[in-house]
C-alpha cells in the first residue's frame, strides 16, 4: 500500500490495549487499557508502525514530520477502532409494527409465532434483489462507521433456504469487498425453523446439514456457524448437530443462547468448543463456569434486552467468573435495530455492572477474539492494522459519563481517514 504517513499526535489518552493479541482478557485483566497519557502513533502502508508518548514518535520520526498527514489528537482520547461481533446487518426492509404490537403487550416470541418477527423479514428478504439489500445494509454499514465501527460480523438468517441464504451473505461478501469497514460472514441458517417447515424441525436441520452447510463452506463466503438455541426454535440437541456439521466443513461456531430461557446453550457452547455464545440473559451458573473453563467468547447484548423490555445479562458476573466478556448491538430489525455501539457500551455500564474500561475491552480486543481477530484488530500495537478512533472526550470513562450523544470525531480505517 502507498500514500502518505499517517501522524496521529498527542492525544489526551491513547487506549492501547497491549499485549492482549493472543487470548481474550478476563476478570481483573478487563481493566488494564494501557493507557499512553499525551499518546501518538505512527502509521504507514495501513499498520500501526510505533505507538508511544507524543515524545517518542517525534524523536523517532521527525526527520519525516513534513511528509506525513498529521492530526492533532490534543485533549481527545484515541482508542483501537470498535468491533461489533454479533450483527445481523444484511436483510430487508424493518418491522416498526411489531415495536408498536410489543408496547401493546405482545411479546417477542408470540410475533414470531404468528408468522412475524423473523419470518417478516425473512419473507422481505427473500423478495427483495440483492441489489436492494446490499443498499439498504450498506446504509447501516456507514452509519456503523459513524459511530466509531470498523469491523462487524455478519449472520444471514433471513433467508432460510439455500438459495436466499447464499443471496444474503454474497451480499456480505461484496458489503467487504467494497466497504471501509470489513464484514466477517456467519451463516445462520437455523435461525429459525422456516414457516413450510412447522412441525417438521428435523427436516429442516437436515437441510441444514446436508445441503446448506455444504454449499455454503463450498463457496467460501462465511467463516462461523450459528444457531439460534431456543426452546421453540432449535433444541440443544438439534443446535449441536448443526454446529458439529459446521465443523466438519471448516465453520467455526457460534451459538445463539439462553436468551428467553435457561436451556443448556452456555454449556452446549463450552462442550463443543464454540467461538463464542451470544445474549446468555438466563444462562445457568454451571453454563457460565463452564464458558470460563474454556475460555468461551460471551458475546452480551443489552441493546436487545433494553429493546424487548427484559432483564440484562449479568455482565458483572461473567467478569467476575473469568469469562471473557465482548459486547455487541445485535443489530437486527426486530430486537435491536441500533448501529450504536458506544449506546450498548453505555448500557453496559449502566445496566450489567460492567466499569468503563471493561466495556472498552468488551468492544474492542474482546471483540475481536470473538471473531477470531484478536492477532489483526482491537488493540493499538505496532503490526496490527491501523484501525483507530478519535472520540471528542479527554478520557475513557467520558466516552460513557458522557451519555446519549455521538463523539466519534475520526475513523480511521487501515490507515485511511474514512470519516471526519
Ligand atoms: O439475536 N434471537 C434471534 N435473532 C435475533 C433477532 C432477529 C429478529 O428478530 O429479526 C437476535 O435477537
Ligand atoms: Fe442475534
Amino acid at each position: 500500500m502507498s500514500g502518505k504517513p499517517l501522524y496521529i499526535r498527542n492525544a489526551s489518552q491513547l487506549v492501547t490495549l497491549k499485549g492482549s493479541s493472543d487470548a481474550p482478557l478476563t476478570g481483573k485483566a478487563m481493566e488494564e487499557l494501557h493507557l499512553i497519557e499525551g499518546g501518538s502513533v505512527w502509521v504507514e502502508g495501513g499498520v500501526i508502525q510505533s505507538v508511544g508518548t507524543d515524545k517518542k514518535i517525534r524523536e523517532r520520526y521527525g526527520s519525516r514530520l513534513a511528509e506525513a498527514e498529521e492530526i492533532d489528537a490534543t485533549g481527545r482520547l484515541v482508542t483501537p477502532g470498535l468491533v461489533d461481533p454479533h450483527t445481523h446487518l444484511v436483510f430487508a426492509g424493518s418491522r416498526e409494527n411489531e415495536f408498536e404490537m410489543r408496547l401493546k403487550g405482545a411479546s417477542y416470541m408470540e410475533i414470531m409465532n404468528t408468522g412475524g418477527g423473523i419470518h417478516a423479514t425473512t419473507s422481505a428478504t427473500r423478495e427483495a434483489e440483492a441489489e436492494r439489500i446490499y443498499k439498504e445494509s450498506r446504509r447501516r454499514l456507514d452509519q456503523f462507521l459513524r459511530h466509531g465501527v470498523t469491523t462487524v460480523e455478519a449472520k444471514s438468517g433471513y433467508g432460510l433456504s439455500l438459495e436466499h441464504e447464499l443471496k444474503q451473505l454474497e451480499v456480505a461478501v461484496e458489503l467487504n469487498r467494497k466497504h471501509p469497514v470489513d464484514v466477517v460472514s456467519t451463516f445462520m441458517g437455523a435461525h429459525a425453523v422456516p414457516v413450510a417447515y412447522r412441525g417438521r424441525p428435523d427436516e429442516f436441520v437436515d437441510e441444514v446439514v446436508r445441503e446448506m452447510i455444504p454449499e455454503v463452506a463450498r463457496r467460501g463466503v462465511a467463516e462461523f456457524n450459528d444457531v439460534f438455541c431456543e426452546r421453540g426454535v432449535f433444541t440443544p440437541k438439534q443446535s449441536r448437530r448443526i454446529l458439529e456439521a459446521g465443523k466438519e466443513y471448516g465453520l467455526a461456531p457460534k451459538i445463539h443462547a439462553d436468551e428467553i430461557e435457561p436451556y443448556g446453550g452456555a454449556e452446549l457452547a463450552a462442550e463443543i468448543g464454540a467461538v463464542s455464545a451470544d445474549h446468555l440473559l438466563k444462562a445457568s451458573s454451571e453454563g457460565i463456569r463452564a464458558m470460563a473453563e474454556k475460555g468461551v467468547v460471551a458475546v452480551l447484548l443489552p441493546g436487545t434486552a433494553f429493546f424487548l423490555m427484559a432483564e440484562m445479562a449479568d455482565g458483572r458476573k461473567m467478569v467476575d467468573a473469568g469469562v471473557p466478556v465482548a459486547l455487541s448491538t445485535d443489530c437486527n430489525p426486530g430486537s435491536s435495530p441500533t448501529v450504536s455501539l458506544p449506546l450498548i457500551m453505555n448500557l453496559g455500564c449502566l445496566k450489567m455492572g460492567m466499569t468503563p474500561a471493561e466495556v472498552l475491552t468488551a468492544a474492542t480486543i474482546n471483540a475481536a477474539h470473538a471473531i477470531r481477530r484478536g492477532h489483526e484488530i482491537g488493540s493499538i500495537e505496532e503490526g496490527k492494522k491501523a484501525d483507530l478512533v478519535i472520540f471528542d472526550v479527554a478520557n475513557y470513562m467520558g466516552l460513557q459519563y458522557f451519555y446519549g450523544s455521538n463523539h466519534t470525531e475520526v475513523v480511521v480505517k487501515n490507515g485511511k481517514v474514512v470519516h471526519r
